[in-house]
């Protein structure tokens, strides 16, 4: 079966550069982890440096992006990671547990190989929406049923901290909240290009019509310009880390 990020993926290393605040909350809640798996590891964004990881991606096209000197990466899918029992330090995912088929099956597999701890970054579906979903609410519709409960997270590896990732208002990796500050970004294809959302919506292009002719009237700044005097801001992405016992 074709992995989804060989279709949408391509030219993801471009617009997709890992955040250097963002990097530094994975890597702090890393903590002093030695060796790291790296699940859904794409173009290997947010791989600490300092670290022995080791990558594991179900994509072609996406670990063809991935740079030289990256780590050492396996290709497979978090539902069935060909490692042994806690054969690393601590497990890492990011931006990619809703794309999994049985996230369940996925979390058991990153707790059955973390020896210490495991850091996810994902979207709480419980989390009000940005302004984009005015405008598109389909995205809300899209993400609700694929987007784990912080319940889920619970339930598969007992006590888990939860933190709030601010996005920064020039986020360096062009997901679906990184724009919140830069409207006129979401008109431009290559952006959305870049994220699997606007992938899987179907046809947008009144929505984007209303958010263009908004952005040229001053109607969208009257509605939201207050956004503009905000460095960052939560907008529901979370940091869940889990010790193990
Ligand atoms: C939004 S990208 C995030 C990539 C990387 N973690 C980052 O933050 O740059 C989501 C990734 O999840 C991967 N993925 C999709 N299904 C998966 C699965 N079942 N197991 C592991 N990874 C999966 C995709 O191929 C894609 O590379």
């Amino acid at each position: 079966m074709q992995a989804i990020y060989d279709r949408i993926g391509v030219g993801y290393a471009n617009r997709r550069k890992p955040d250097p605040r963002i990097a530094r909350a994975v890597n702090d809640a890393l903590g002093d982890a030695r060796s790291v798996l790296n699940v859904g590891a794409g173009a290997g964004g947010y791989e600490p440096r300092d670290k022995s990881v080791t990558a594991l991606e179900p994509s072609a096209e996406m670990i063809r992006q991935r740079p030289p000197g990256a780590a050492p990466v396996y290709q497979g899918i978090a539902e069935k990671l060909p490692f042994a029992d806690r054969q690393f330090d601590a497990a890492m995912a990011v931006l990619t547990v809703h794309h999994w088929t049985d996230i369940e099956a996925g979390l058991r597999e990153m707790r059955r190989v973390a020896k210490d701890r495991i850091v996810i970054m994902t979207f709480d579906p419980a989390s009000d929406y940005f302004w984009l979903a005015d405008y598109i609410p389909d995205i809300a519709a899209l993400d609700q049923p694929i987007m784990p409960t912080l319940s889920a997270f619970e339930s598969a590896f007992g006590e888990v901290s939860v933190s709030a990732v601010p996005v920064p208002h020039d986020c360096t990796d062009g997901f679906l909240g990184a724009y919140w500050r830069r409207p006129h970004a979401y008109l431009d294809p290559d952006v959305r290009a870049a994220i699997s959302t606007f992938a899987k919506l179907g046809d947008i292009s009144a929505a984007l019509g209303r958010l263009k002719k908004d952005l040229h009237s001053g109607a969208w700044m009257a509605r939201y310009g207050r956004l503009m005097e905000e460095a960052e801001l939560d907008i529901g992405y979370r940091l869940v880390v889990a010790g193990r016992s």
